[in-house]
């Protein structure tokens, strides 16, 4: 197949911030007193800050009310952004830069796919700052993956038909996202032993392969 874009996920993909997501999740659980680890971190991948705040909730009994789920999720993301502050031009490992500028030199268009708020703020620390053509992230969709959403809002900034997409993601719920957007996908890390995806990555530069 003949790709003429591919479509980024950010976390996990493009760099790795689930130790900072993990992080601050866990002083909210604790705050709680709610149980909270790795595994349960990883069920967050790819799914809203709300729905992520869900799936933490799942461990006590009762329900929260809206009031203080936005609460919790506003204290969450306020520790989250601090942490990320720590991120660096060095968080962009220099095989996924080159990886990039070589899909751009071979004319392919570069968008973000991302269900996070914090995409852009994301992309500056690590020296992407205007670097992709088109940015789809948490603040211009209603429902996040596994909802095609946030790649066809990537397809239509980037004025692309759905089947020149190429999906890159590292999360299950991703995976099925490009799916239902008619998109072809390729998985990498934990995304891979879903076996839902149109191609498998070892490593980001595997792209250069399936993009030529
Ligand atoms: C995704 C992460 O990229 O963004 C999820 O994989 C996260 O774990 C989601 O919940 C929302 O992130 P943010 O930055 O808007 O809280
Ligand atoms: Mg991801």
């Amino acid at each position: 197949m003949n790709y003429a874009a591919v479509i980024f996920d950010l976390d996990g993909v493009i760099c790795h911030t689930d130790q900072y997501h993990y992080q601050a999740w866990k002083a909210i659980a604790d705050e709680l007193d709610i149980s909270f680890n790795k595994k349960i971190n990883n069920r967050l991948r790819g799914v809203s800050r709300m729905e992520s705040l869900d799936i933490i909730l799942e461990k006590q009994e009762g329900t929260m009310s809206t009031a203080k789920k936005e609460h919790y999720a506003a204290k969450k993301n306020k520790r989250y952004k601090e942490l990320l502050k720590e991120m660096t031009t060095a968080d962009l490992s220099s095989e996924v830069k080159s990886s990039l500028l070589e899909l751009r030199a071979r004319g392919m268009k570069l968008a973000i796919g991302s269900s996070s708020k914090n995409a852009r703020f994301i992309l500056g620390r690590i020296g992407l700052d205007g670097f992709f053509d088109a940015i789809s992230d948490g603040n211009n969709i209603e429902h996040s993956k596994p909802d095609p959403e946030v790649f066809l809002k990537a397809a239509l900034f980037l004025g692309m038909e759905e089947e020149a997409c190429l999906v890159v993601e590292d999360a299950e719920a991703g995976i099925r996202a490009a799916k239902a957007a008619n998109m072809d996908s390729a998985a990498i890390g934990d995304a891979v032993i879903c076996g839902q995806a149109t191609y498998k990555l070892d490593r980001i530069s595997d792209l250069l392969e399936i993009c030529k």
